[in-house]
């Protein structure tokens, strides 16, 4: 296989093919992986850079904030450098707050999500002075007020509310839509605001949405901000003031030619509607995850047998679903590219799998490859969703994660031991 028909693997220009193999950024991927060792996760600085500076290069001029939802990738090192390009943080736990804090996130910057959340971490956020809590039902509301109350504190507050609308995406990751766990209903959502209002621990400052993940086109966005603008009007009419308006994240990424809206696009449809219907002024958040980090990492992986059959044939690698979980939770697609391409070796059709003991453990399926045992694989689009929902099944420690900027590289996550993982285990005391 040449070069050229390699198959393409996003996050150009960061992630490209020189001198015959790939590169991040100017470091040779094989070179990582020879240091590191496999399976190993490589970002690119300039890629996070862009992603945030495309975000905020959309808000110019705006009264607006970009709270990173950690979710995607909470590694403290990736935090850290979008927080250096100005990003707030969209958190979903005590543990993602800590995180954010210790990366040198601004506490005012950091809006709290999910349906959730318990007391202790409510009282977290509260101390630390967090900019706002989206709550998510009248429940939360109350035990908010409380904890606030025994604080001494008021609580500034958002409700989310869902739109119902259809972001068109993939079921497990769709939450705008009615029969969702997510938000307070478009149609409870004036009498929880009135609700709110009456509670003194409460400091009411705005309202929320999140409609999904993974969207590709503007209008499930505009259907939802016109439900929100109506909501927005009713209750500042019962004389509750409103000041932001925070749209969530889930704005798609190429992992197969799908071609999302750019930041730019998408904010500039959102901004001209706001300004259409007069609420041009009003502060405007959103949370993006995937589009900041998917695109600004990927996996590289060694290929550790060939098991060509008549009927399948299966590449072995050392990534596993424990590492890269989309493929076997949702079926998704992650563009898999050798990182060194060979001309001695016939392509042939692989499924490309991974070592642990279960069927759904595959990252790619009927992929066109010319590969043999020790070859490096990179998989990509691995920036978002792959480290932060990684596990330990089957005794796997976590792999290493390496930031690259320019020439150099730094190792941001060693890669762990067993020894790590049974640390809080004890032997058997009983008889
Ligand atoms: N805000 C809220 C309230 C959210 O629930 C989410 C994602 C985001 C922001 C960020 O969305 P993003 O910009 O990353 O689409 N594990 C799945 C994705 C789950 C998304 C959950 N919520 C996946 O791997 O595709």
């Amino acid at each position: 296989m040449s070069l050229a028909d390699s198959p393409p693997l996003p996050g150009a220009p960061f992630f490209a093919y020189r001198d015959g193999e790939l590169w991040v950024e100017d470091v040779p991927v094989a070179q990582l992986a020879r240091e590191h060792g496999t399976p190993l996760f490589v970002y690119s600085l300039a890629a996070l850079r862009a992603a945030a500076g495309a975000w905020q290069q959309a808000l110019a001029g705006r009264d607006a904030q970009v709270c990173y939802a950690l979710k995607a990738n909470s590694t403290l090192a990736i935090v850290q450098a979008l927080a250096r390009a100005g990003c707030g943080a969209d958190i979903v736990s005590g543990g993602e707050l800590a995180r954010a804090l210790r990366a040198g996130v601004p506490p005012q910057r950091i809006v709290f999500s999910g349906v959730g959340k318990t007391r202790a971490e409510m009282r977290a956020a509260l101390e630390a002075s967090i900019g706002c809590f989206n709550v998510e039902s009248v429940g939360e509301l109350d035990v908010l007020d409380a904890v606030a109350r025994e604080l001494g504190v008021q609580a500034p507050v958002s409700l989310r509310v869902n739109p119902d609308v259809d972001a068109r995406t993939h079921p497990y990751i769709s939450t705008g839509l009615r029969d969702n766990k997510f938000g307070i209903p478009h149609d409870e959502a004036r009498a929880a605001y009135r609700h709110a209002a009456r509670l003194p621990g409460l400091r009411i400052i705005g309202i929320d949405c999140h409609i999904g993940s993974q969207i590709t086109a503007v209008e499930p966005y505009l259907d939802a901000l016109e439900r929100v603008l109506d909501l927005v009007e009713a209750i500042e009419a019962d004389g509750i003031a409103l000041h932001h308006l925070d749209l969530g994240g889930g704005l798609g990424i190429d992992y197969r030619g799908e071609t999302p809206p750019s930041p730019q696009a998408l904010v500039g449809a959102l901004l001209a509607r706001l300004d259409a219907r007069g609420h041009g002024r009003r502060r405007v958040l959103f949370e993006p995850g995937r589009s900041l980090v998917g695109n600004a990492g990927i996996c590289v992986t060694e290929v550790l047998y060939a098991k060509p059959s008549a009927t399948k044939n299966f590449l072995v690698v050392d990534a596993a679903m424990n590492d890269l979980p989309r493929p076997a939770m949702y079926d998704a697609y992650h563009a898999i590219a050798p990182v060194q391409p060979r001309t001695d070796t016939p392509t042939q059709t692989w499924d490309v799998v991974g070592p642990v003991c279960e069927s759904g453990d595959w990252l790619g399926r009927d992929r066109e490859l010319a590969a043999q045992p020790g070859d490096l694989l990179a998989v990509g689009s691995a920036g978002a969703y792959c480290m932060s929902m990684a596990s330990h099944y089957n005794t796997r420690g976590k792999a290493a994660e390496v930031l690259v900027s320019g020439a150099r590289a730094q190792l941001i996550r060693a890669r762990e031991t067993v020894a790590d993982l049974w640390q809080q285990e004890r032997a058997l005391a009983l008889d």
